[in-house]
């Protein structure tokens, strides 16, 4: 901004600011929304800069130190995505679809948490009947549970600030506005106000926030997603196909890893956990079939199998089709003109479809090897263990490489009664599993033979 300018017109939508009024907003395309504001001129700021004093300086050893005590969720899954537990004081935001399952999710923290620690759940979508109905259809223990009918953020800090309760679920942060911001519920100058306010109340009173926050599949994540460096952690909640799993990740998280995946199964009563999530992702009916084959992933701290399917033929006109499911379609258009250059296989006239079983999203490297596989046993429809793992790295020569814990993954393998796998040429240690270790894709190619 020019330094001559003092007024501005700002956007009570989407908080642009432009130069010059006018009826719609350049940014968001609301209409009327533009209000003026002033802004200081550089002269103002400097004089204004002089005035204020500095900052207090702290030396760390002169600061107390804080154990992070965490509470259980009474959910292994849960506790993992959050790096163990609940933090006191954090603010979390938990994002996902709108019927994917939040609130059930929100409630069932709240109600796994133990008698000792009490809850306020604040909604601004559903009544208090709809909210009790839910608990008493997960069975959860609501002696220390309070339900809040509100939406005005000032009321419910102040509710909160007399209640002293350790966490408090505000059931959706779309709902919740702050009244000294004129723009209207939803918006995200309103989104970002009210999260502030949450963010105050979490830290001067020790009181853990959990923000519900809808994102839509069309790409309307503004609103949430510009709260995501105000908040300490934030989970999604997905479900990528049409079963019942919902995938829990924590995409930022501030008190533990943020590439830990929860698996939760929706059932009548709530959320379960999924204690084996191998057993998901392998298409367990699937009889010998050319085009399949198994690899295996790491999310987090934990192996994964996966089941990959191929299929190619032929291209009846045009151009050859490349299409990918769960799979990165760059990374199948790589593999296979490095199978078409380096090995027999010729590919520039099939077409290829690459699926991952269970619609897990995928972006591990590791999976390459299993990806060719299942690509070249569909191609000489040949078709190749189901007992047997690949694992490796696939480079532009067709060179077959290590991957990050290889021995990790062999292990899981080994644990869920695989025979055999197909690894880079490397000294493995302490593996049952019988090893055939590929130096690259014509090595593996031999073996699909
Ligand atoms: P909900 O948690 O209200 O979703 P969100 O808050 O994300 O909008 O409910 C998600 C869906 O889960 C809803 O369609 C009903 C279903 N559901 C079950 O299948 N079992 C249950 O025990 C509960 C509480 C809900
Ligand atoms: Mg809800």
């Amino acid at each position: 901004m020019s330094a001559g300018i003092k007024t501005i017109f700002i956007c009570s939508n989407c908080d642009a600011q432009f130069p010059k009024w006018s009826g719609r907003c350049l940014e968001c395309g609301s209409w009327g929304t533009l209000n003026s504001g002033v802004t200081d001129a550089k002269s103002e700021k400097k004089e204004a800069a002089k005035k204020l004093g500095g900052a207090i300086v702290l030396d760390f050893n002169s600061i107390p130190d804080t154990a992070l005590a965490r509470q259980r969720t009474g959910s292994e899954e849960i506790d993992r995505v959050l790096g163990g537990g609940l933090v006191p004081g954090s603010l979390i935001l938990l994002s996902g679809e709108p019927g994917i399952g939040k609130s059930t999710l929100a409630a069932q923290i709240a109600g796994g948490l133990g008698n000792k620690i009490m809850t306020i759940y604040v909604s601004g979508e559903e009544s208090a009947g709809q909210v009790k109905s839910r608990l008493q259809r997960l069975n959860t223990d609501f002696s220390q549970l309070k339900f809040v009918s509100e939406t005005n953020a000032e009321k419910i800090c102040s509710t909160a600030l007399k209640l002293k309760p350790d966490i408090v679920i505000i059931d959706s942060i779309q709902t919740v506005y702050s009244a000294l911001i004129p723009a209207e519920a939803g918006s995200v100058s309103q989104i970002r106000a009210a999260a502030v306010k949450f963010l105050e109340l979490s830290k001067e009173n020790n009181i853990a926030v959990i923000l519900i926050g809808h994102i839509t599949k069309d790409g309307q994540v503004a609103g949430p997603k510009s709260l995501e460096h105000i908040v300490d952690t934030v989970l999604y909640l997905e479900n990528e196909n049409t079963n019942n799993y919902c995938l829990l990740r924590a995409t930022k998280n501030r008190f533990g890893s943020v590439n830990e995946l929860g698996v939760l199964e929706m059932t009548g009563t709530g959320f379960k956990e999924v204690k084996n999530p191998s057993r998901i992702f392998l298409d367990s009916g699937s009889a010998n079939i050319s085009g399949s084959a198994i690899g295996c992933v790491l999310e987090g701290t934990r192996p994964f199998m996966v089941d990959l399917q191929a299929l190619v033929t032929k291209t009846v006109f045009g151009y050859p089709q490349r299409k990918a499911s769960g799979f990165d379609l760059n990374r199948l258009q790589v593999l296979s003109s490095v199978i078409t250059k380096r090995t027999k296989i010729n590919l520039t006239t099939q077409d290829i479809i690459l699926n991952v079983v269970g619609g897990l999203r995928i972006s591990d490297p590791a999976l390459d090897l299993a990806a060719c596989a299942a690509i070249i046993s569909s191609s000489l429809n040949k078709t190749w263990g189901r007992r047997t793992v690949a694992l490796g790295e696939v480079g532009l020569g067709a060179e077959v490489r290590n991957v990050f814990k290889l021995e990790m993954r062999l292990k899981e393998a080994e644990r869920l009664g695989f025979e055999a796998a197909v690894i880079p040429d490397v000294e493995v240690k302490g593996s049952k599993l019988r090893l055939m270790k590929i130096k690259n894709l014509d090595e593996l190619a031999e073996i699909i033979k």
